[in-house]
């Protein structure tokens, strides 16, 4: 497997990952300081890899490991014997000890997880510049074995009652060692320490939005030279933002697919094509394939069966309108950083699988296409951010996500052309709704579901016998976990009132109070 390495002019960071849960969450902390950093397994970092990379600083991650285990992971010496200045965290700072001639003991008297608090010792460390702010610092701790005895030339700068060697340095050579996770939320002040050690390894921090794209730009011409580029276009964020960015660099070579499939939102598609064919003057495919799907879909109810005939006939169709375009080399995706870095896998061996979720389903194996994927060293805000230096709408870049399925999955049984007509019009008015009172961006994600049940009513003097739907609205910060919005009595009321005398089709409207987990965000 290769192990690709972004190219770029800027000063380098290496974390070398040994499987923590929070790893990228150290990505994220050098990111907002303005620093270029990758995280790599530590099974794919060797001395040649350390020498194509070129570090400017190391950080050794935690991880589940003991140091004790068979085959326990290590960071080639060679990290020590580069001359920058090395971070080990957690399980980094017990593989740093124990090579650089410390010890280690297993396991420790007393738990160490969760809270603890760290105070000072009377000589001062550069690292810890402006952190303590009393005296002492909350910090987070997660180990099992401890140090128990630091490497020479290390000395102690921070204790806790269980851990006399929270933090430790060796100031001549540069290696600092901390216990406890600075890159967490509970380790409230965690970031200055990342802040004061890239300082002192003298990054410029000038890693901006304006600089990546530029890069972007020149990687992307180098990349694909005068050959010919397609992307999927959904509407979404990512996609949206690699086209207009893959647009800059390479211009009329690229030609975006744009597939509606009949399950989009009340003028979903003439939006998307109006802003990139007319506003951006990109060359648009807009595959008009409604007829197509929803004749699939006709009398499909089970969610799975939906999923996977909208998955398979988006492929197809993809493919039908690319070939349209000749001789494309190149397919466009907005792959983003969390879905390149996996960490490593301890139960399957040192492996690296590099998921493969915005992967049109086989596409480029079938096609014989190669990838350009710009936004994968960067994280979901700072696509978000990108878009904005690129131009794009703010009310574009801030929308609610939409999954790939459409309208399907918010239309449990069966879809009929009536009930989608209806579902977009109630969510409209929901939108409409939501934006009118100021709350869009405060809720994650928001929309009506149809509900296949029909309930009687009253309206005017006439009974009335029509669909009943579901308001959805949750806050999440991933869409792994959400709650639900606590929306005002009087919102709720208003909400109905529009809904039930606007859309035609609906009169009765209930609200989705449900959790993820136990539930999911959408209904299918
Ligand atoms: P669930 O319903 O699993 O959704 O809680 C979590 C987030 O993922 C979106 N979602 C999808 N996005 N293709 C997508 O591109 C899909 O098949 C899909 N299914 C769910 C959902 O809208 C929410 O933001």
């Amino acid at each position: 497997m290769t192990i690709s390495i972004a190219p770029t002019d800027h000063d380098r960071l290496l974390i070398i990952d040994f499987g923590s849960q929070v790893t990228q969450l150290i990505a994220r902390r050098l990111r907002e300081l303005h620093v270029f950093c990758e995280i790599h397994p530590f099974s794919a970092v060797d001395e040649a890899f350390l020498a194509a990379f070129n570090p400017k600083a190391v950080i050794l991650s935690g991880g589940p490991a003991s140091v004790f285990a068979e085959g326990a992971p290590r960071p080639p010496e060679k990290v020590f014997e580069l001359d920058v200045p090395v971070l080990g965290i957690c399980y980094g700072q017990q593989v740093m000890m124990e090579m650089l001639g410390g010890k280690v003991e297993r396991g420790h008297k007393t738990a160490e997880f969760g809270r603890a608090f760290v105070t000072p010792e009377a000589e001062k460390l550069d690292l810890l510049q402006g952190w303590f702010t009393t005296d002492r610092e909350q910090v987070w701790m997660s180990h099992g074995d401890h140090v128990s005895k630091i490497a020479p030339g290390f000395k102690v700068f921070g204790t806790s009652p269980n851990a006399p060697f929270a933090i430790t340095a060796d100031t001549d050579r540069d290696f600092y060692a901390v216990q406890f996770h600075p890159e967490v939320h509970h380790t409230p002040n965690g970031a200055k320490l990342y802040e004061n050690f890239v300082r002192l390894a003298g990054f410029k921090g000038d890693w901006t939005m304006s600089a990546y794209r530029e890069e972007a730009i020149a990687a992307i011409r180098a990349q694909v030279g005068d050959e010919k580029v397609i992307c999927g276009l959904s509407g979404g964020v990512d996609s949206s933002v690699a086209a207009v960015l893959i647009h800059e660099a390479i211009g009329d070579q690229l030609t975006c697919v744009f597939v509606d499939h009949g399950l989009l939102r009340k003028g979903e598609a003439e939006e998307v094509v109006t802003m990139f064919r007319d506003h951006y003057n990109m060359p648009l495919i807009h595959a008009d394939e409604k007829e197509l799907f929803l004749g699939e879909l006709d009398g499909v109810s089970d969610p799975e069966t939906k999923r996977k005939i909208i998955g398979k006939l988006f492929v197809d169709v993809f493919q039908k309108h690319a070939t349209e375009v000749g001789d494309a080399r190149f397919l466009a995706q907005g792959t983003l950083y969390p879905d390149v870095i996996e960490s490593v896998s301890f139960s399957g061996g040192p492996s690296v699988t590099i998921k493969s979720h915005h992967n049109v389903g086989g596409l480029p194996e079938k096609m014989g296409l190669k990838l350009v994927e710009p936004l994968r060293e960067l994280f979901k805000d700072e696509v978000r951010a990108l878009g904005v230096e690129l131009g794009l709408p703010k009310s574009f870049i801030g929308r609610h996500p939409f999954p790939g399925p459409g309208l399907a999955i918010r239309c449990p049984g069966e879809i009929t052309r009536q009930k989608l007509d209806i579902l977009r019009e109630a969510d409209a008015v929901y939108i409409d709704q939501i934006r009118k009172h100021g709350l869009y961006d405060e809720i994650w994600q928001a929309f009506v579901a149809i509900l296949p049940v029909r309930t009687v009513g009253v309206m005017g003097d006439g009974r009335t016998y029509d669909f009943a739907c579901a308001l959805r609205a949750v806050t999440s910060v991933d869409g792994m976990t959400a709650d639900y919005y606590p929306f005002t009595h009087e919102f709720l009321g208003e909400t109905a009132t529009r809904i039930i005398n606007e859309v035609p089709g609906i009169n009765r409207v209930t609200l989705d109070i449900t959790s993820k987990p136990p539930g999911t965000i959408e209904w299918e």
